[in-house]
């Protein structure tokens, strides 16, 4: 009985680990200040490249808050301080789910599939 217990305890903390190995924080900040436009967390960070987030994501994703300048209604999300504050979380979530990263989207409390968005993230050098 012991064993069995063990046993269970320990795929428990292999699947805790497994749900958990993006940034979770980031997930959430991603849903609130991304999804209604870009479409799922998993969807948007694979649009792009790791180098493309940490470049968009730097000194507080300016290049990111530029690229949606002429978009009042983005804007005036990215640009709220509260929404300033999750920047840092937000890019190791980004960086961690981007195209290359070899991260697969999963099921979890958090996320579920991937799902388009209506506007495409789509860099000008493309
Ligand atoms: C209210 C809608 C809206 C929200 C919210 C929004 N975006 Fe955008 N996003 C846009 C629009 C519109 C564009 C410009 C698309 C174009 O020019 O074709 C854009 C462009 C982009 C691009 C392309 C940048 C480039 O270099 O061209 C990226 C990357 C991006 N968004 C990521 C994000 C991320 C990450 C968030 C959340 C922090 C976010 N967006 C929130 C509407 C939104």
């Amino acid at each position: 009985m012991k064993r069995l217990l063990i046993a269970l305890m320990w795929v428990g903390a292999v699947t805790y680990v497994e749900a958990t190995d993006y940034n979770e924080k980031g997930m959430k900040a991603y849903k609130k200040l991304c999804m209604s436009c870009h479409g799922s967390g998993d969807y948007g960070a694979a649009q792009l490249r790791q180098d493309e987030w940490e470049d968009l994501m730097a000194f507080r994703a300016k290049r990111l808050i530029d690229a949606h300048k002429n978009d009042p209604k983005s804007f005036a999300i990215l640009t709220k301080k509260s929404s300033q504050k999750k920047y840092k979380y937000l890019a190791e979530f980004l960086i961690g789910a981007a195209k290359d990263s070899g991260s697969v989207g999963g099921c979890d409390g958090n996320r579920c599939g991937v799902q388009s968005g209506k506007v495409m993230m789509k860099k000008e050098s493309e």
